[in-house]
């Protein structure tokens, strides 16, 4: 997830910027740039690395050097980066100039029709110096500039799809920031004399506490008296400011007490950017980036899929996904166990590697082993320039943005979203799927941000509540069957991890071939029961673990009453296709195990024993 900060004003701000890009370095970048605007023309400079590069690039804190960004202007745009549409280079930087260079803008997010605008747009002569989407933002305000700088961007805006928000300059408008937003956040920071807008409060909460909120689809020009709101087709918006009370600590986090509540927040958005551009038309799945041979998809034997901990679940939930859809065999294995028992794998299979940091040792290990052996490997990533990039004929990143909780979160719900895709998209090239059911899916997949809000919005209090009763437990169950399983095991996982509480999860029909030994009048069982073809022999286990007294409390499908009849407590989730359910009924449990752990006063952030990467073989 990139930074966004603007300035207009009286004071010098090259060095206000590059601070307001410090206070976002918590999301994560890959490089950072800056342009401001002086005596009429835009000085620019970007740099790969972090933001002591760019710092260096401008002449900051360098003995005698010239420093280069108009060090005198009092308008400007800075940025950091997380690469999404092209590689980490300085030229992919933002921000990115028109033709002429006299727009500027910086972007976050994913315009989603960026092919067919960038081809528009050649054909009109317009000449692109990077490979981002982000850079047809500055070309299409210039094509649409007649004076009006607003008006530019409202047009500009109207031609973009997907979900983003930017800012822009004009070197003929020195005292003009106009900013637009959809999806991605926006806020504008009300100073004396000056103003500023950003993608975060915590980029100008140093200079001032007085915050107003850009809604969806709307621009807001500013200037240095303030800030005038208007929406898509121009209407004036009213708008008051509010004052920001966070003390700094929680403006890190913006606003949130831990890392992991706000990243368990971010997953709508997470799986927005997972599923964007390669959902382009209601009936078509675009993997094209994979740049596999589409004889080799069509005709390859098996998929097998080796991670660890919360991306091995991942997998376990694409396993279904793909077989159910392509019909071909997909074999799982734990990415530490694979490599070490000489498996039998051959140049007709593909492997696919999950791994969020791209760094794990033990799925490198059994990326290069299958490699090694002819297979095709292809890595599923959160990390550009990760080392499983390196390692893989073929990438697919999950774009969930830096994830600093240890507790995957954000991180899981992105790579469920990209096994779909991948399902999908190999049951397409094998023509496995009548096309009506694609489209079907796509229309569900299209959805999934939405409900995973809503059920964001929904849980909580039934969590909490169930958080309070259990939190001084010494054992938590989770069972469930199909797609449900992985989800429980993920469930077992988060809430080993932050709670410490023992955990197990267990394929529900299994329970009568031992583990049910285990359960008494204290036990809370945790059922995944979503609603699927299963259903009924998932509800048969819920009633023959009640039968020996343990409390049940069930995940279900919103509209499916049976389960709730069957259970001691119900939380439902709202209805998507059975095999997309995972998504959004993992998320009561991510909650259950973080309110556990913070009742129990624990560092959810940074659980005992654990590190976010695990590099160690
Ligand atoms: C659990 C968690 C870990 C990671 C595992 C693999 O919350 O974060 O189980 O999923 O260490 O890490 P990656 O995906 O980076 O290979």
């Amino acid at each position: 997830m990139c930074g966004i900060v603007g300035y207009v004003g009286k004071r010098p701000c090259r060095d206000l910027l590059i601070n307001g890009l410090q206070k976002l370095e918590y999301r994560g970048y890959d490089s950072a740039g800056i342009s401001l605007l002086a005596d009429g023309e835009i000085d620019s400079v970007r740099a790969v690395g972090n933001l002591a590069n760019l710092r260096v690039a401008v002449g900051m804190g360098t003995n005698g050097d010239a420093p280069v960004a108009a060090p005198s202007a009092t308008i400007g745009l800075a940025h950091t980066r997380w690469a999404t549409h092209g590689r980490v280079t300085e030229e992919n930087a933002h921000p990115h100039g028109d033709c002429s260079d006299e727009v500027h803008i910086v972007l976050n997010g994913i315009i989603e029709n960026h092919a067919e605008l960038r081809q528009d747009l050649r054909g009109d002569g317009h000449v692109f110096s990077s490979e981002t989407d982000a850079e047809i933002v500055a070309h299409l305000i210039e094509k649409h500039y007649s004076g009006d700088l607003t008006e530019a961007v409202r047009s500009a805006f109207g031609d973009l799809r997907g979900h983003y928000a930017f800012a822009a300059m004009h070197a003929a408008h020195p005292d003009t920031l106009v900013a637009a937003r959809q999806e991605c956040p926006l806020v504008v920071g009300m100073g004396d004399d000056e103003t500023f807008v950003a993608s975060a409060i915590p980029a100008f909460l140093a200079e001032t506490r007085n915050a107003l909120a850009i809604e969806n689809g709307e621009i807001v020009t500013v200037t240095p008296d303030g800030a005038t709101v208007t929406d898509a087709a121009g209407a004036s918006v009213a708008r008051k400011s509010e004052e920001i009370l966070w003390d700094e600590d929680a403006a890190e986090k913006g606003g949130y007490a831990t890392f992991m509540r706000k990243e368990i927040d971010e997953q709508p958005d997470a799986v927005a950017e997972t599923i964007a551009d390669r959902l382009p038309d209601k009936d078509r799945v675009d993997l094209s980036e994979l740049e596999l041979d589409p004889e080799f998809v069509r005709s390859m034997r098996r998929i097998v899929i080796v991670a660890c901990g919360t991306s091995y679940h991942a997998g376990l939930v694409g396993r279904y996904a793909i077989e159910q859809w392509a019909r071909v065999p997909v074999e799982m294995d734990i990415a530490s166990e694979y490599r070490y028992r000489d498996p039998v794998v051959s140049s007709d299979d593909l492997v696919i590697g999950i791994t969020q940091s791209g760094e794990t040792a033990d799925t490198l290990a059994a990326m290069r082993l299958a490699r090694e052996k002819g297979a095709k490997v292809m890595a599923l990533t959160n990390v550009m320039g990760s080392q499983a990039t390196r390692d893989a004929d073929a990438v697919l990143f999950t774009r969930a943005g830096l994830e600093i909780g240890v507790a995957a979160t954000k991180t899981f719900v992105s790579q469920v979203a990209a096994m779909y895709l991948v399902g999908l998209w190999v049951a397409q090239q094998r023509d496995a799927l009548p096309a009506e059911r694609v489209a079907e899916l796509i229309a569900e997949l299209r959805n999934l941000p939405s409900k995973i809000q809503e059920t964001l919005d929904s849980v909580e209090e039934r969590v909490k509540a169930v958080a309070r009763a259990e939190k001084d437990g010494t054992f938590f169950l989770y069972l469930g069957r199909n797609v449900g399983l992985p989800v429980c095991l993920e469930g077992a996982l988060k809430m080993k991890e932050i709670s410490y509480i023992p955990s197990d999860a267990y394929a529900a029909g299994e329970m009568k071939h031992g583990p049910i030994a285990l359960l008494d009048e204290s036990t809370p069982v945790v059922c995944v029961a979503t609603d699927s073809p299963i259903l009924d022999k998932v509800l048969s286990n819920v009633e023959e673990v009640r039968a020996r007294g343990a409390d049940v409390v069930s995940i279900a499908t919103e509209g499916t009453p049976r389960v709730a009849e069957a259970s001691d407590l119900t939380i439902e989730v709202p209805r998507t296709d059975w095999l997309l359910q995972p998504i959004v009924a993992v998320l009561p449990l991510q909650l259950l195990a973080y309110h556990v752990a913070r009742m129990r006063g624990l560092n959810v952030d940074q659980p005992r024993n654990l590190a976010k990467t695990v590099t160690v073989e």
